[in-house]
């Protein structure tokens, strides 16, 4: 099976997450290009095997079993950037770091990409959760998403993909794997201002955010309030399960203080979605992914 391509056996997932937690998958591939992730799909398919896009995994929560099936590493092709003379358009493969792609943007001077400045992960993470703040998504300057499916490759408009607040509609059995971005508002002369703001931002986010390894925000934000607030409201601030612990800095962020299993994770957010719902009637949506439970 999966003849020519990179694939471990049995491969332990922890050290490719944010968290440091999960068990192993049953198999984990590193394809290099669209050809070799299609036959990827087209096998995984014919083996009824479930399939696993793995990112920059800092949204995500493995269970301590693992997961059995196909698990993705996009590499090689994936990983590549171009840009255009005129600095107002970005070819980015979807394995390309999403903090480097901010950087580069801000270097070329889009204004936009303050928005997204300090969020972790990879380009195709940022893009089917489209990243961002009240500054500016990354969505908003997508033009178009070449995707692989178990059918075939694929070229996505902006319009079909859906964007919003944390929200994209992607065919859900799509892999993407490389976006146009296009700013019109490019200008490479604010390069110095743009860096500065960012690093201002970096510094609030540093006093707003814990250091422990986290998922980041764990739940979204319902429509009008915080979910962050909603839990701190409910006194749950500190509140531990074995080695999980609701992040004192902030309430949304749930911390690994070291030991926690993915199970404690999840029981101790489990218990503050239940909390919330109890004293607000308010059901939060987890942001961050679960896989194996
Ligand atoms: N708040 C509390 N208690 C807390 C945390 C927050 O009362 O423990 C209140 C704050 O005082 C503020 C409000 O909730 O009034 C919003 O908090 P914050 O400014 O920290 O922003 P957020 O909405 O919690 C969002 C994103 C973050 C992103 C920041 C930066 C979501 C779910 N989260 O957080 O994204 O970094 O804005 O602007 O949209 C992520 O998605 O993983 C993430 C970290």
């Amino acid at each position: 099976m999966f003849e020519g391509i990179e694939v471990q056996e049995q491969a332990l997932l922890a050290p490719y997450t944010t968290l440091h937690i999960g068990g192993p998958a049953q198999y984990l591939a590193f394809p290099k290009n669209q050809d070799e992730l299609l036959s990827l799909l087209q096998e995984a398919n014919a083996h009824h095997l479930p399939i696993y896009l793995l990112g920059g995994g800092s949204n995500l929560l493995v269970n301590d079993d693992g997961v059995q099936g196909l698990v993705i590493y996009l590499a090689g092709d994936f990983a590549q950037v171009e840009i255009s003379d005129s600095k107002d358009h970005i070819w980015v493969g979807t394995a390309f770091s999403f903090p480097k792609l901010t950087r580069l943007c801000l270097e070329l001077g889009w204004e936009i990409a303050l928005g997204w400045s300090g969020v972790p992960g990879l380009v195709g993470g940022a893009l089917k959760m489209n990243a961002g703040t009240r500054l500016g998504e990354i969505g908003e300057v997508v033009c178009q998403v070449e995707a692989v499916t178990p059918a075939g490759k694929l070229i996505l408009s902006h319009d079909q993909m859906g964007f919003a607040y944390r929200h994209t509609a992607f065919p859900k059995d799509a892999i993407l794997c490389r976006a146009e971005l296009y700013y019109p508002q490019a200008n490479p002369q604010k390069k110095a201002e743009l860096l500065a703001k960012a690093s201002q931002l970096a510094k609030t986010r540093k006093a707003t955010q814990p250091k422990q390894r986290s998922a980041g925000s764990m739940f979204k934000n319902p429509p009008g309030d915080y979910a962050g607030r909603l839990i701190e409201a409910c006194g749950l601030k500190g509140t531990q399960i074995g080695g999980a612990c609701i992040s004192q800095v902030h309430a949304n962020f749930i911390v690994n203080q070291g030991q926690a299993t993915a199970k404690e994770m999840l029981a101790l957010s489990e218990f503050a979605q239940k909390r919330v719902y109890d004293q607000f009637g308010i059901e939060l949506e987890y942001e961050v992914r679960r896989w194996g439970f």
